[in-house]
């Protein structure tokens, strides 16, 4: 049993974890556990902060390091650090991350006397800010989708793709724009495409990575296509993860009406029935579809709606996520939905 802490969007975090083949997931108010029947060292979720694992107080004697004890009780750190020897603690808030700490020392969460919990997994902060903010075309307030949610649809994909396939994923972006998607597919180390009516900015920021990064052996390849036309470069068939973010443009703010809001919707929904059309025919069964529809959060949202009746129209399977991702200046969030051909 692992205990977790993700950010604010604890049913994303949740619905990535089962996507990844985690079991017994508990998100009640303050206890936050799963189990998982792999390898839990090679498990690297976007959405969570930290993962621990119980841990005896034997074993933490054998441990080579002297640990820094983490509990919100400053009483409860003070008794163990004496009974037990230990140099210092500090008192460090679960979702917070501290450099020394994750450096040098292991981090130990002491719920209490005989609950004591080991750190194995960090969120990866220095990969999705080497992604977000190095790349020399980049624009958070335009659209780009941060780093840490492209890493949440990716593992989405991917491990709805393995509970099935033995075949290595290929990540395919459609609507690529900076190429965020492709660039963390690659530095995770998978093959990858990306696509987008207009592919300058994916090209600049490639010339810049291929100019400033180590390059791995994967393929990363960028292409012109516009996706209200059937999908005709066959290379893209080897695609089976297929991971976007769906156009928001353009801006919604509270100025936008209801009437406006609607019909901005309408096209947009147009735009992807076009897509998921073409990739219904195109990509093999078993590939699985990850999106982010636009969710208009001061009018009526139809985009999701419209996707699910489509799908079901279709006899296409999909889940959509309970949880809408969204932030606090934006107008419009994001909701996740997998569809799996
Ligand atoms: C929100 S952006 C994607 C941003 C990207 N996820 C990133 O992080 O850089 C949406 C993209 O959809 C592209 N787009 C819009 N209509 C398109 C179409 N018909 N065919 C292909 N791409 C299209 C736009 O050019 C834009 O780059």
């Amino acid at each position: 049993m692992y205990f977790w802490i993700s950010g604010n969007h604890k049913k994303i975090a949740a619905f990535e974890l089962q996507s990844l083949g985690a079991t017994n997931i508990n998100l009640s108010w303050q206890t936050f556990f799963f189990d998982y029947p792999h390898d839990i060292k090679q498990l690297q979720v976007g959405s969570l902060i930290k993962i621990w694992r119980i841990i005896t107080i034997e074993e933490i004697d054998k441990m080579s390091k002297k640990s820094i004890l983490w509990t919100d009780q400053k009483r409860l750190a003070q008794t163990l650090k004496k009974e037990w020897y230990y140099k210092r603690y500090k008192i460090i808030e679960p979702r917070k991350s501290d450099k020394e700490l994750k450096q040098k020392w292991d981090e130990i969460l002491a719920l209490g006397k005989d609950q004591l919990w080991l750190v194995m997994h960090y969120q990866n902060i220095p990969l999705y800010e080497t992604i977000d903010f190095d790349k020399p075309s980049r624009g958070m307030k335009i659209g780009m989708m941060p780093t840490k949610l492209t890493h949440t649809l990716l593992n989405i994909a991917v491990g709805e793709y393995r509970k099935k396939s033995t075949q290595e994923p290929t990540i395919y972006d459609p609507f690529v724009w900076f190429g965020t998607t492709s660039f963390l597919a690659n530095a995770l180390g998978y093959d990858t495409f990306g696509s987008d009516k207009n592919i300058t900015q994916a090209k600049l920021n490639k010339k810049w990575r291929d100019e400033h990064q180590s390059k791995s052996d994967k393929k990363i390849l960028f292409i012109k296509h516009d996706v209200t036309n059937p999908f005709n470069k066959k290379m893209l068939k080897n695609s089976n993860c297929i991971v976007t973010e769906w156009w928001l443009w353009p801006i919604i703010n509270h100025r936008t009406t209801a009437r406006e809001s609607y019909n901005i919707q309408k096209d947009i929904y147009a735009l992807y029935e076009d897509f998921l059309r073409h990739s219904i025919n195109f990509f093999a069964k078993g590939s699985i579809i990850v999106i982010t529809a636009p969710v208009h959060l001061q009018h009526d949202d139809i985009v999701p709606r419209f996707i699910e009746h489509y799908l079901d129209e279709k006899g296409i399977a999909y889940e959509t996520c309970p949880e809408v991702y969204s932030r606090k200046w934006q107008k419009v969030g994001r909701q996740i939905i997998k569809i799996m051909l």
